[in-house]
């Protein structure tokens, strides 16, 4: 019994682990949900892009520029989670096949810009919904993992609000 406590303690504390505090399936798992996330705002950043595009109407000019802004800050974001998997000591993946069925968010068709409106703000809702789950499971066993996404949640909180603005104007 107490050599398998000393395995054990010997296992927490492998040097390994000891930059996060977390043992290796744990953060694999963190690290699968980070390139999910990574996903998500890849596809987020194409469908605002396209939006921003093909938005057109008298009220849009604002709106559009607005998409193009929304697409910037979601590659910013997609930069951050991949270079926090590579902390991580993980893989970003971004591989083109399989971003739509890794996202958490639709990349979306709609050609009036209500539907784009109304397309980015469930995007939004999905991404806010996935981080704060992603938060609450990272806990205190990560900070750094978890400070990044409570700022990158801020951002999308922001986005969300602000579509719900142009819904309601
Ligand atoms: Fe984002
Ligand atoms: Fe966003």
């Amino acid at each position: 019994m107490a050599q398998q406590n000393a395995l054990n303690h010997a296992k927490g504390t492998a040097p390994a682990d000891a930059a996060s505090g977390t043992d290796a399936s744990w953060t694999q798992g963190v690290i699968k949900q980070l390139n999910d996330s990574l996903a998500t705002e890849l596809v987020c950043m194409l469908r605002y892009r396209r939006h921003h595009y093909t938005a057109h109407g008298l009220a849009s000019a604002k709106i559009a520029d607005e998409f193009l802004v929304h697409s910037q800050e979601e590659a910013g974001h997609a930069d951050r989670l991949a270079k926090r998997i590579v902390q991580l000591g993980g893989q970003p993946d971004f591989k083109p096949d399989s971003l739509s069925q890794r996202s958490h968010a639709a990349y979306d068709d709609a050609s009036g810009l209500k539907a784009m409106i109304q397309a980015n703000l469930v995007a939004e809702q999905n991404a806010i919904e996935n981080y704060t789950q992603l938060i609450r499971h990272v806990g205190d066993r990560d900070p750094s993992t978890r400070r990044l996404i409570e700022d990158i949640l801020a951002v999308e909180q922001q986005h969300a609000e602000e579509l719900q603005s142009w819904i309601t104007e």
